[in-house]
């Protein structure tokens, strides 16, 4: 019974490894490792994968629904071939000895790291899997039971993530976090990465290894109408500049007192008007090429900034990252130098 049930996993991992894989044959494979790993945990039978939480370090989805994530398809597809490029990267590191990795907000299926497990090529791994909620973790226990792999797994841990040191005295070669919406708002990403980076070995790597975020001008009607992925869309749009950048290197910038990230100010080279609003634009780089683009995924749909009043060409835009219960991207329009 588990033979075949590994045995389908094995082949949903290919499909999702594989490059070249159509849209559709994605959100099949996407859907059946849902459909998997949601019978294997028994999630449904705790009352406690419906309760979500809000931290001081922004909004941790219920089991259930941080479970669903992996229902994006090419979101799961596009992590999952980032960390598996992240881990080999990192064996040319390792000279034969284990590789330790630690996925943070893993939710119940650590879809991103547990389908990996199952690979020949996992015999050298050593998971950590952190997630703060119980339910998460103790669902995610049972599927690593369930599917033997428990050889491959150090522990799994009810943590916050974004306040607790959760592994002492090891380096890390690969930390893997997704707690996170477009735009970087709600969800404590960058919170997160802030507080484990510092555990990561000089090599290490960090999956996502770049988000960034974008502010282009673009036309609301032509982005919606077209999804946000069409040749039209693109020539509406008008680039500004990056407004926040998340790496393992910009993640330690200090606070100030209000606890804002240091600010970007952007120049609007054309007017803001109907027909050219402004929107942030994020981009996902998981590793290496592995790169979720606009509209890729629910992570990658552009946001249209609604509130910021019609500007004139040459005005200023401050762009600030607040740490906090909701964390976000706030903007200014500051007076000009
Ligand atoms: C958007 S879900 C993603 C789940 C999984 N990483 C995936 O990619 O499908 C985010 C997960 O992070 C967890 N989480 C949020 N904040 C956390 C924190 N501060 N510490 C640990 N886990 C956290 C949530 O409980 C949830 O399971």
């Amino acid at each position: 019974m588990i033979r075949a049930v590994r045995a389908t996993l094995r082949s949903l991992v290919a499909v999702l490894l594989e490059p070249s894989a159509p849209p559709d044959a994605l959100a099949r494979a996407a859907a059946s490792l849902h459909g998997l790993l949601l019978r294997t945990s028994g999630l449904e039978d705790d009352p406690a994968a419906h309760r979500e939480s809000t931290l001081p370090s922004g909004r941790a989805l219920s089991p259930f629904d941080a479970g669903r994530c992996a229902l994006d398809p090419v979101r799961t597809a596009v992590l999952l071939r980032g960390v598996r490029a992240a881990i080999a990267a990192a064996r040319e590191h390792a000279r034969g000895r284990r590789i330790e990795v630690l996925y943070a907000g893993c939710g119940p299926f650590a879809p991103l790291v547990l389908p990996l497990l199952v690979l020949e090529e996992a015999g050298d791994l050593r998971v950590t899997f952190l997630d703060v909620h119980v339910a998460a973790i103790a669902a995610l226990r049972r599927v690593v039971e369930r599917l033997e792999v428990g050889d491959a797994v150090a522990d799994a841990l009810v943590c916050d993530a974004a306040a607790d040191a959760p592994v002492r005295g090891t380096a890390v070669d690969v930390v893997v976090v997704e707690a996170m919406q477009r735009s970087l708002g709600h969800e404590p990403q960058v919170a997160i990465v802030r507080n484990l980076v510092p555990l990561l070995a000089p090599h290490g790597v960090l999956v996502p290894e770049r988000i960034r975020i974008d502010l282009v001008l673009s036309d609301p009607d032509v982005e919606i109408a077209d999804g946000f992925a069409s040749a039209r869309a693109e020539a509406a749009r008008v680039p500004v500049g990056t407004v926040f950048e998340l790496s393992r290197w910009s993640a330690s910038a200090p606070l100030d007192g209000d606890g804002f990230l240091p600010p970007v100010v952007v120049t609007l080279p054309v007017p803001i008007g109907p027909r050219a609003r402004p929107m942030l634009f994020t981009r996902v780089d998981a590793f290496g090429a592995h790169t979720l683009a606009t509209a890729a995924s629910g992570l990658t749909v552009p946001e249209p900034l609604w509130r910021v009043p019609d500007l004139p060409a040459g005005s200023r835009l401050a762009f600030r990252y607040r740490l906090g219960s909701d964390p976000r991207l706030a903007w200014s329009s500051p007076a000009p130098p």
